[in-house]
């Protein structure tokens, strides 16, 4: 009687074009019909993310959930402060989709679940007193790597101008799960079994709208590799290699066309049983990362909310650099 994990995001775009190739370039494979370009994994038949092209400006359109026992969860909403809507026009009219208190539009569907992923080689270091490579080495010239090969949607970011409610109702409404928090500015939910880390989470912003989607690669190694790769294509910014605290992921965040931005993951935490795991409230000098390069100024921008008055990357509004502030401060102390 709940989500199950996350199936895909749908945004609004200014340029249909553009978009495709961000996440083409970002190892996606792209079906495009008229306005509309579906982007999947390689491995995968199904989207992960959904453009649709000739918008005035970028916006998050809905996530995409997957879910067991829809009517449990439809008799939930209401009571967890949300509502059933219809489908939107042009949309999928199977399932149910509902509103969050703030209004973000999620599609819940009763489909199978993916096939598990093929088992990646083992990524092991030389440690103190563990010595796993002798005679060979770990990394091979630059040359021999292809291109990163997203494996799949893992988790997605997005804004919200109530954290605690929108926890609130993904809990008390969809039967997810909180995994862990820092104060009332982040919050990342999971499913409550077999479940990344992270499923949805939530950062702080005036309005709602779309921060990031993060795709698993293989290891560490090709998170770097892919964010270096693809930093170098699009010429925007980047945030990584880093790793997390929050769910312990190596990431590196890459700029997209729109301000907001893509994020390649290896070793994120695993939650099998919500319920034998106990959510910690972080200090917001852990809400980011462990380590990492500087925090770009616009991470946490949301452009959505302010787009009209958004020159271009950087311009935070006052309330973003209110939360920025914030995580800026707290890792000073
Ligand atoms: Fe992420």
């Amino acid at each position: 009687m709940a989500v199950l994990g996350i199936l895909s995001v749908t945004l609004e775009v200014p340029e249909l074009e553009t978009g495709v190739r961000f996440y083409t370039d970002a190892g996606l494979t792209a079906d495009i019909t008229g306005n509309v370009a579906r982007l999947r994994c390689p491995n995968q038949t199904r989207h992960s993310v959904e453009l649709v092209g000739g918008a005035s400006r970028k916006r998050l359109h809905h996530l995409a959930l997957r879910a067991e026992n829809l009517a449990g969860i439809s008799a939930r909403v209401v009571q967890a402060g949300g509502k059933i809507v219809a489908a939107p026009p042009g949309f999928e009219a199977a399932g149910s989709w509902v509103e969050d208190p703030h209004g973000m539009l999620i599609h819940l569907s009763q489909v199978p679940a993916d096939a598990p992923l093929e088992a990646g080689g083992s990524f092991e270091i030389n440690a103190p007193g563990r010595l796993v490579r002798i005679r060979r080495s770990a990394i091979r010239p630059g040359a021999a790597y292809g291109p990163a090969k997203p494996l799949r949607l893992g988790h997605v970011l997005v804004f919200s101008p109530d954290v605690p409610k929108s926890v609130r109702f993904v809990i008390d409404g969809l039967g997810m799960g909180l995994a862990d928090r820092a104060q009332d500015v982040i919050a990342f939910c999971c499913a409550r079994k077999n479940s990344d880390h992270h499923v949805i989470a939530f950062a702080k912003s005036p309005a709602i709208g779309f921060h990031h989607a993060s795709f698993q690669v293989c290891d560490p190694d090709e998170v770097g590799r892919g964010g270096r790769a693809l930093l170098a294509k699009t010429g925007h910014g980047d945030w990584g290699f880093g790793r997390h605290t929050i769910g312990s992921n190596f990431f590196h965040y890459i700029q997209d066309p729109w301000g907001s931005w893509f994020e390649y993951y290896s070793d994120m935490d695993y939650i099998d049983d919500h319920s034998l795991w106990t959510p910690t409230n972080y200090d917001m000098a852990d809400s980011l990362a462990n380590w990492g390069p500087a925090v770009p100024p616009d991470f946490v921008h949301n452009y959505e909310s302010d787009a009209d008055n958004a020159p271009g990357f950087g311009a935070a509004t006052a309330a973003d650099r209110v939360t920025q502030d914030e995580v800026r401060q707290a890792r000073q102390r």
